[in-house]
Protein backbone atom coordinates (compact mmCIF):
# COMPACT_ATOMS: atom_id res chain seq x y z
CA UNK A 1 0.00 0.00 0.00
CA UNK A 2 1.86 3.52 -0.95
CA UNK A 3 -0.90 5.29 0.96
CA UNK A 4 1.59 6.12 3.69
CA UNK A 5 4.82 5.42 1.91
CA UNK A 6 7.62 8.25 1.83
CA UNK A 7 10.91 8.77 0.29
CA UNK A 8 14.38 10.14 1.21
CA UNK A 9 15.59 13.25 -0.73
CA UNK A 10 18.75 13.65 -1.14
CA UNK A 11 19.11 16.25 1.76
CA UNK A 12 17.45 14.02 4.33
CA UNK A 13 14.13 15.21 4.12
CA UNK A 14 11.30 12.64 3.48
CA UNK A 15 8.61 13.11 1.33
CA UNK A 16 4.91 10.98 0.62
CA UNK A 17 4.91 9.28 -2.73
CA UNK A 18 1.58 10.17 -3.55
CA UNK A 19 0.71 14.01 -3.27
CA UNK A 20 -2.29 15.83 -4.66
CA UNK A 21 -1.66 17.95 -7.48
CA UNK A 22 -3.88 21.18 -7.33
CA UNK A 23 -3.69 22.86 -10.89
CA UNK A 24 -7.03 24.03 -11.63
CA UNK A 25 -8.74 24.03 -8.65
CA UNK A 26 -9.63 27.84 -8.30
CA UNK A 27 -8.41 29.38 -4.77
CA UNK A 28 -12.29 29.28 -3.16
CA UNK A 29 -12.78 25.82 -3.79
CA UNK A 30 -9.18 24.65 -3.07
CA UNK A 31 -9.36 25.32 0.63
CA UNK A 32 -12.20 22.64 1.28
CA UNK A 33 -10.31 20.30 -1.59
CA UNK A 34 -7.18 20.19 0.70
CA UNK A 35 -8.90 19.64 4.06
CA UNK A 36 -10.95 16.57 2.10
CA UNK A 37 -7.58 15.82 1.19
CA UNK A 38 -6.37 15.44 4.76
CA UNK A 39 -9.45 13.77 5.84
CA UNK A 40 -8.99 10.67 3.81
CA UNK A 41 -4.92 10.57 4.19
CA UNK A 42 -3.19 13.07 2.17
CA UNK A 43 -0.25 14.94 3.49
CA UNK A 44 1.33 16.11 0.62
CA UNK A 45 0.02 19.27 -1.97
CA UNK A 46 1.54 20.27 -5.02
CA UNK A 47 1.14 24.07 -5.88
CA UNK A 48 2.76 26.71 -8.19
CA UNK A 49 2.59 30.98 -7.72
CA UNK A 50 1.04 30.80 -11.56
CA UNK A 51 -1.86 28.28 -10.59
CA UNK A 52 -3.28 31.20 -8.59
CA UNK A 53 -4.39 29.32 -5.87
CA UNK A 54 -1.70 29.50 -2.91
CA UNK A 55 -3.48 31.38 -0.28
CA UNK A 56 -6.79 28.59 -0.70
CA UNK A 57 -4.30 25.97 0.05
CA UNK A 58 -2.23 28.20 3.06
CA UNK A 59 -6.10 28.47 4.57
CA UNK A 60 -6.67 24.38 3.18
CA UNK A 61 -3.63 23.46 5.64
CA UNK A 62 -4.06 25.69 8.35
CA UNK A 63 -7.26 24.92 9.06
CA UNK A 64 -6.96 21.31 9.25
CA UNK A 65 -6.52 19.69 12.38
CA UNK A 66 -3.27 18.31 11.29
CA UNK A 67 -0.12 19.51 12.79
CA UNK A 68 1.83 21.60 9.73
CA UNK A 69 4.71 19.89 10.37
CA UNK A 70 2.78 16.55 9.08
CA UNK A 71 2.15 18.27 5.82
CA UNK A 72 4.60 18.32 2.82
CA UNK A 73 3.88 21.52 0.52
CA UNK A 74 5.48 22.03 -2.55
CA UNK A 75 5.36 25.29 -4.85
CA UNK A 76 6.67 26.77 -7.55
CA UNK A 77 8.48 30.33 -8.95
CA UNK A 78 6.80 31.86 -11.39
CA UNK A 79 8.36 31.53 -14.43
CA UNK A 80 8.24 35.19 -15.36
CA UNK A 81 10.53 35.92 -12.48
CA UNK A 82 14.72 35.18 -13.64
CA UNK A 83 16.31 37.75 -11.64
CA UNK A 84 18.09 37.44 -7.88
CA UNK A 85 16.02 40.75 -6.39
CA UNK A 86 12.49 39.13 -8.43
CA UNK A 87 12.78 35.69 -6.49
CA UNK A 88 13.72 36.76 -2.99
CA UNK A 89 10.79 38.78 -3.39
CA UNK A 90 8.30 35.86 -4.94
CA UNK A 91 9.87 33.59 -2.17
CA UNK A 92 8.52 36.09 0.45
CA UNK A 93 4.99 36.80 -1.33
CA UNK A 94 4.31 32.88 -1.30
CA UNK A 95 5.16 32.78 2.09
CA UNK A 96 2.45 35.91 3.05
CA UNK A 97 -0.25 33.92 0.34
CA UNK A 98 0.21 30.88 2.31
CA UNK A 99 0.21 32.22 5.62
CA UNK A 100 2.80 29.83 6.89
CA UNK A 101 6.56 30.17 8.20
CA UNK A 102 7.66 28.08 5.89
CA UNK A 103 7.53 26.09 2.66
CA UNK A 104 8.47 22.22 2.36
CA UNK A 105 9.77 22.20 -1.45
CA UNK A 106 10.37 25.23 -3.96
CA UNK A 107 10.60 24.47 -7.35
CA UNK A 108 11.81 26.37 -10.01
CA UNK A 109 8.60 25.85 -12.33
CA UNK A 110 10.48 26.20 -15.71
CA UNK A 111 13.96 26.87 -16.97
CA UNK A 112 12.35 29.45 -19.53
CA UNK A 113 9.39 31.68 -18.95
CA UNK A 114 5.92 30.10 -20.25
CA UNK A 115 5.97 32.49 -23.26
CA UNK A 116 9.30 31.12 -24.92
CA UNK A 117 8.41 27.45 -24.14
CA UNK A 118 8.68 25.71 -27.49
CA UNK A 119 9.33 29.63 -28.82
CA UNK A 120 12.60 30.61 -28.54
CA UNK A 121 15.90 28.55 -27.71
CA UNK A 122 17.51 31.11 -25.01
CA UNK A 123 17.44 28.03 -22.03
CA UNK A 124 18.41 31.11 -19.21
CA UNK A 125 21.43 29.35 -17.60
CA UNK A 126 21.61 32.78 -16.13
CA UNK A 127 18.33 33.54 -14.97
CA UNK A 128 17.88 30.41 -13.33
CA UNK A 129 21.08 30.65 -11.59
CA UNK A 130 20.08 33.93 -10.09
CA UNK A 131 16.76 32.07 -9.44
CA UNK A 132 19.22 29.12 -7.26
CA UNK A 133 21.09 31.80 -5.29
CA UNK A 134 17.80 33.43 -3.89
CA UNK A 135 16.23 29.85 -3.27
CA UNK A 136 19.78 28.42 -1.67
CA UNK A 137 19.17 31.65 0.61
CA UNK A 138 16.07 30.98 1.41
CA UNK A 139 17.47 27.46 2.55
CA UNK A 140 19.55 28.73 4.64
CA UNK A 141 17.05 31.44 6.21
CA UNK A 142 14.43 28.52 6.83
CA UNK A 143 12.00 29.53 5.01
CA UNK A 144 12.20 26.95 2.40
CA UNK A 145 13.34 23.01 3.35
CA UNK A 146 14.15 21.88 0.13
CA UNK A 147 14.60 23.09 -3.63
CA UNK A 148 14.22 21.54 -6.89
CA UNK A 149 13.57 22.38 -9.97
CA UNK A 150 10.59 21.29 -12.56
CA UNK A 151 10.65 20.99 -16.77
CA UNK A 152 14.08 20.85 -16.63
CA UNK A 153 16.48 18.63 -19.39
CA UNK A 154 20.19 17.36 -18.79
CA UNK A 155 21.57 21.03 -20.08
CA UNK A 156 19.67 22.71 -17.35
CA UNK A 157 20.08 20.27 -14.71
CA UNK A 158 24.04 20.34 -15.53
CA UNK A 159 24.22 24.23 -14.99
CA UNK A 160 22.83 24.29 -11.80
CA UNK A 161 24.55 21.14 -10.35
CA UNK A 162 27.57 22.47 -12.06
CA UNK A 163 27.47 26.00 -10.54
CA UNK A 164 24.86 25.51 -7.62
CA UNK A 165 26.32 25.12 -3.85
CA UNK A 166 22.79 22.85 -3.57
CA UNK A 167 21.99 20.05 -5.39
CA UNK A 168 18.18 19.94 -6.79
CA UNK A 169 16.45 17.48 -4.92
CA UNK A 170 13.78 16.48 -7.58
CA UNK A 171 13.01 17.33 -11.18
CA UNK A 172 9.25 17.31 -11.49
CA UNK A 173 8.47 16.46 -15.23
CA UNK A 174 5.82 14.89 -17.25
CA UNK A 175 5.99 10.98 -16.35
CA UNK A 176 3.14 8.52 -17.74
CA UNK A 177 1.81 5.83 -19.56
CA UNK A 178 2.65 7.34 -23.56
CA UNK A 179 4.95 9.90 -22.16
CA UNK A 180 8.39 8.11 -20.47
CA UNK A 181 11.61 10.40 -20.91
CA UNK A 182 14.03 7.33 -19.43
CA UNK A 183 17.34 9.12 -20.70
CA UNK A 184 16.37 11.94 -18.64
CA UNK A 185 14.89 9.79 -15.50
CA UNK A 186 17.93 7.76 -15.35
CA UNK A 187 20.38 11.26 -15.78
CA UNK A 188 18.10 12.47 -12.68
CA UNK A 189 18.56 9.01 -10.85
CA UNK A 190 22.27 8.72 -11.48
CA UNK A 191 22.47 12.44 -10.06
CA UNK A 192 20.50 11.46 -7.08
CA UNK A 193 17.66 14.04 -8.10
CA UNK A 194 14.28 12.30 -7.48
CA UNK A 195 11.84 12.45 -10.29
CA UNK A 196 8.20 13.75 -9.75
CA UNK A 197 5.41 12.54 -12.21
CA UNK A 198 3.29 15.68 -13.10
CA UNK A 199 -0.03 14.84 -15.18
CA UNK A 200 0.78 11.08 -13.82
CA UNK A 201 -2.90 10.77 -15.45
CA UNK A 202 -2.13 12.02 -18.40
CA UNK A 203 -4.29 14.92 -17.39
CA UNK A 204 -7.31 12.52 -18.22
CA UNK A 205 -7.03 12.03 -21.79
CA UNK A 206 -6.01 8.06 -22.20
CA UNK A 207 -8.74 6.52 -19.43
CA UNK A 208 -10.23 5.23 -22.62
CA UNK A 209 -7.07 3.94 -24.49
CA UNK A 210 -7.86 0.26 -24.90
CA UNK A 211 -4.26 -1.38 -23.55
CA UNK A 212 -4.62 0.35 -20.08
CA UNK A 213 -8.23 -0.52 -20.50
CA UNK A 214 -7.45 -4.36 -20.95
CA UNK A 215 -4.08 -3.76 -17.92
CA UNK A 216 -6.32 -2.42 -15.70
CA UNK A 217 -9.21 -4.89 -15.78
CA UNK A 218 -6.33 -7.70 -15.49
CA UNK A 219 -5.38 -6.09 -12.32
CA UNK A 220 -8.34 -5.32 -10.96
CA UNK A 221 -8.15 -2.13 -10.61
CA UNK A 222 -9.22 1.41 -12.16
CA UNK A 223 -7.56 2.72 -15.37
CA UNK A 224 -6.30 5.50 -13.03
CA UNK A 225 -5.26 3.28 -10.42
CA UNK A 226 -3.02 1.41 -13.14
CA UNK A 227 -1.40 4.68 -14.38
CA UNK A 228 -0.58 5.69 -10.79
CA UNK A 229 0.73 2.30 -10.18
CA UNK A 230 3.36 2.39 -13.60
CA UNK A 231 4.54 5.80 -12.33
CA UNK A 232 5.14 4.62 -8.90
CA UNK A 233 7.20 1.54 -9.89
CA UNK A 234 8.56 3.57 -12.22
CA UNK A 235 10.11 5.04 -8.57
CA UNK A 236 8.42 8.43 -9.41
CA UNK A 237 6.42 10.55 -6.94
CA UNK A 238 2.88 11.25 -8.14
CA UNK A 239 0.77 14.27 -7.97
CA UNK A 240 -3.00 13.11 -9.68
CA UNK A 241 -5.22 16.22 -9.19
CA UNK A 242 -8.72 15.31 -7.88
CA UNK A 243 -11.45 17.46 -6.23
CA UNK A 244 -13.51 14.22 -6.06
CA UNK A 245 -13.62 12.65 -2.79
CA UNK A 246 -14.05 9.36 -4.47
CA UNK A 247 -11.53 9.67 -7.00
CA UNK A 248 -9.19 11.00 -3.89
CA UNK A 249 -9.48 7.92 -2.19
CA UNK A 250 -8.71 5.67 -4.98
CA UNK A 251 -5.32 7.22 -6.19
CA UNK A 252 -4.48 6.30 -3.13
CA UNK A 253 -4.93 3.10 -2.33
CA UNK A 254 -2.85 1.67 -4.83
CA UNK A 255 -1.70 -1.72 -3.29
CA UNK A 256 -0.69 -4.20 -6.29
CA UNK A 257 2.20 -4.51 -8.55
CA UNK A 258 2.51 -4.81 -12.13
CA UNK A 259 4.47 -7.53 -13.78
CA UNK A 260 8.15 -6.76 -14.99
CA UNK A 261 6.55 -8.27 -18.31
CA UNK A 262 3.84 -6.17 -18.36
CA UNK A 263 5.72 -2.68 -17.06
CA UNK A 264 8.20 -3.36 -20.11
CA UNK A 265 4.81 -3.44 -22.69
CA UNK A 266 3.42 -0.42 -20.89
CA UNK A 267 6.84 1.27 -21.18
CA UNK A 268 6.87 0.65 -24.84
CA UNK A 269 3.33 2.04 -25.32
CA UNK A 270 4.80 5.27 -25.47
CA UNK A 271 5.42 5.30 -29.45
CA UNK A 272 1.84 4.59 -30.45
CA UNK A 273 0.55 6.25 -27.52
CA UNK A 274 -1.05 9.41 -29.64
CA UNK A 275 -2.55 7.29 -32.05
CA UNK A 276 -4.69 5.66 -29.33
CA UNK A 277 -5.40 8.93 -27.11
CA UNK A 278 -8.83 10.04 -27.36
N1 LIG B 1 5.43 21.34 -13.07
C1 LIG B 1 4.59 21.49 -14.06
O1 LIG B 1 4.86 22.18 -15.06
C2 LIG B 1 3.25 20.80 -13.98
C3 LIG B 1 2.48 20.66 -15.15
C4 LIG B 1 1.25 19.99 -15.05
C5 LIG B 1 0.82 19.50 -13.84
N2 LIG B 1 1.59 19.67 -12.71
C6 LIG B 1 1.13 19.14 -11.39
O2 LIG B 1 0.69 17.80 -11.57
C7 LIG B 1 -0.67 17.71 -11.12
C8 LIG B 1 -1.43 16.65 -11.89
O3 LIG B 1 -1.42 16.89 -13.27
P1 LIG B 1 -2.72 17.30 -14.09
O4 LIG B 1 -3.53 18.23 -13.26
O5 LIG B 1 -2.24 17.75 -15.41
O6 LIG B 1 -3.54 16.01 -14.38
P2 LIG B 1 -3.63 14.47 -13.91
O7 LIG B 1 -3.49 14.34 -12.44
O8 LIG B 1 -2.77 13.69 -14.81
O9 LIG B 1 -5.15 14.19 -14.33
C9 LIG B 1 -6.20 14.91 -13.76
C10 LIG B 1 -7.50 14.48 -14.42
O10 LIG B 1 -7.79 13.12 -14.08
C11 LIG B 1 -9.07 13.06 -13.44
N3 LIG B 1 -8.96 12.05 -12.37
C12 LIG B 1 -8.19 12.08 -11.26
N4 LIG B 1 -8.31 10.94 -10.56
C13 LIG B 1 -9.21 10.18 -11.22
C14 LIG B 1 -9.76 8.89 -11.00
N5 LIG B 1 -9.39 8.14 -9.95
N6 LIG B 1 -10.68 8.41 -11.88
C15 LIG B 1 -11.07 9.15 -12.96
N7 LIG B 1 -10.56 10.38 -13.23
C16 LIG B 1 -9.64 10.88 -12.37
C17 LIG B 1 -9.34 14.42 -12.91
O11 LIG B 1 -10.72 14.64 -12.88
P3 LIG B 1 -11.47 15.44 -11.70
O12 LIG B 1 -10.62 16.63 -11.37
O13 LIG B 1 -12.78 15.76 -12.27
O14 LIG B 1 -11.54 14.49 -10.57
C18 LIG B 1 -8.69 15.30 -13.97
O15 LIG B 1 -9.53 15.46 -15.09
C19 LIG B 1 -1.21 19.13 -11.31
O16 LIG B 1 -2.40 19.34 -10.59
C20 LIG B 1 -0.03 19.93 -10.81
O17 LIG B 1 0.00 19.93 -9.40
C21 LIG B 1 2.79 20.29 -12.77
Amino acid sequence: MYSAKTLMLNNGVEIPQIQLGTWLINNDDVRKVIRQAINVGYRAFDTAKDYGNESGVGKGIWNSDVERSDIFLTTKLPTAVKDYKGTKKAIDDALDRFSLEYIDMLLIHSPQPWIEVNRVDDRHFEGNLENWRAMEEAVKAGKVRTIGVSNFLQEDVDNIVNNGSIKPAVNQIEVHIGQVPTELMQYCEELGIQIEAYSPLAHGRLFNDHKINLYAKKYHVSPAQLMLAFDLQLGCIVLPKTDNIKEMKENLNIDFKISADDMHDLVELKENMQTMAI
